[in-house]
């Protein structure tokens, strides 16, 4: 039996390292050099292409390299037998953490507004907003959502958190379900994005919910670029609402040359770098999984198809 690598856009020989270094006995195989199909049982899989994970008779479960599964869900010729789950490395939440809290700073120490100022050779002083004076609003309290949303709550921030179901962490005030949401933006001015991408979540961050948030009021969204309506967020900047967005993820990655977010003003963006798996631990948890899968176990960090996360 095999494990099969398969990310068209990443060099994956340094995944293959690692796994090797875990276990020197597996067998790896590296798509597209694929010498048995029959003998794959375990995929590890980032944007792969249609139609290949229908191609592998034995396969019993894929794993997204990543911490979002939306690729795989997404998929509708991942037969309905093969179980789905995804990688949640420790250093991703670290990595969350720091990009998030950057983005926060920059906004509090009008970061964007200083560099557009250098460029004019202007000396304007803004007033610094104290943190206790800045609310955050976390939208997702998973894996990464939540342990992000305690540490700006360590970090001297009043955050608010919203999920689907209701649940409790420290030092943050939680809100849960649709009918919450209008409530948690109204006392929101930071809006962090941190939801999985599903059927319910695509389009959330629209003209609706921002127009909402306490102004000016500054988005920062490390999720999916699925999540945000894109139209919204130029409207509600040139209104006023908005005076900063802090963009990591798109709707098409990479971001295109001529995309009009790449010149504005008062919109950072990063090419999808907020948290980047280290091979070495995603090599731990894939080796692990891949064995649990082989003995009939069901794999850690498991995703539901039913809720789509
Ligand atoms: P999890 O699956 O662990 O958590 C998802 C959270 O979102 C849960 O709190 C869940 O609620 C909540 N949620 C799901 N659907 C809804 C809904 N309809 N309404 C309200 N809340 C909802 O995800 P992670 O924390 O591991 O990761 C979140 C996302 O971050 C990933 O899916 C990925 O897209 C993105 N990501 C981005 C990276 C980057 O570099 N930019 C790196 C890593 C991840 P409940 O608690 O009730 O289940
Ligand atoms: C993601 C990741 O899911 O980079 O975006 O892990």
């Amino acid at each position: 039996m095999s494990l099969l690598l398969v990310a068209p856009e990443r060099d994956m020989k340094s995944l293959k390292e690692s796994l090797l270094e875990v276990d020197p006995n597996l067998d790896v195989d590296l798509w597209p050099a694929v010498p048995n199909k029959k003998r794959v049982q375990f995929a590890v899989t980032w944007n792969h292409p249609r139609h290949l994970l229908g191609d592998f008779p034995n396969l019993k479960a894929v794993s997204s390299l990543g911490a979002g599964a939306d690729h795989l869900l997404g998929d509708p010729d991942l037969p309905e037998s093969v179980s789905i789950c995804r990688v949640v490395a420790p250093s991703l939440v670290r990595q969350m953490q720091e990009y998030v809290l950057a983005a926060v700073l920059n906004f509090q120490r009008h970061t964007l507004r200083y560099l557009r100022q250098k460029e004019r050779s202007e000396w304007n002083v803004h007033p610094n907003i104290p943190a206790g004076e800045l609310p955050v609003g976390v939208m997702g309290l998973g894996a990464i959502g939540g342990p992000v949303a305690e540490f700006l709550a360590q970090s001297g921030y009043p955050v608010l958190g919203w999920s689907r179901t209701p649940g409790e962490l420290e030092g943050v005030r939680c809100l849960s379900g649709r009918e919450s949401l209008e409530a948690f933006a109204e006392q929101t001015r930071v809006l962090v994005c941190l939801l999985p991408l599903t059927a319910e979540t695509e389009g959330i961050l629209d003209l609706e919910l921002m127009r909402r948030l306490v102004r000016p009021a500054c988005l920062v969204n490390v999720a999916r670029g699925e999540h945000l309506v894109e139209e919204d967020l130029v409207y509600t900047l040139d209104k006023g609402w908005l005076a900063g967005a802090f963009l990591d993820v798109f709707g098409e990655e990479p971001l295109p040359e001529k995309h009009p977010f790449w010149n504005r003003e008062r919109i950072m963006v990063t090419p999808h770098a907020a948290s980047i798996t280290p091979p070495d631990e995603a090599a731990a948890q894939i080796v692990e999984n891949y064995k649990r899968v082989l003995s009939g176990m069901a794999p850690l960090h498991g995703v539901d198809r039913e809720k789509g996360y």
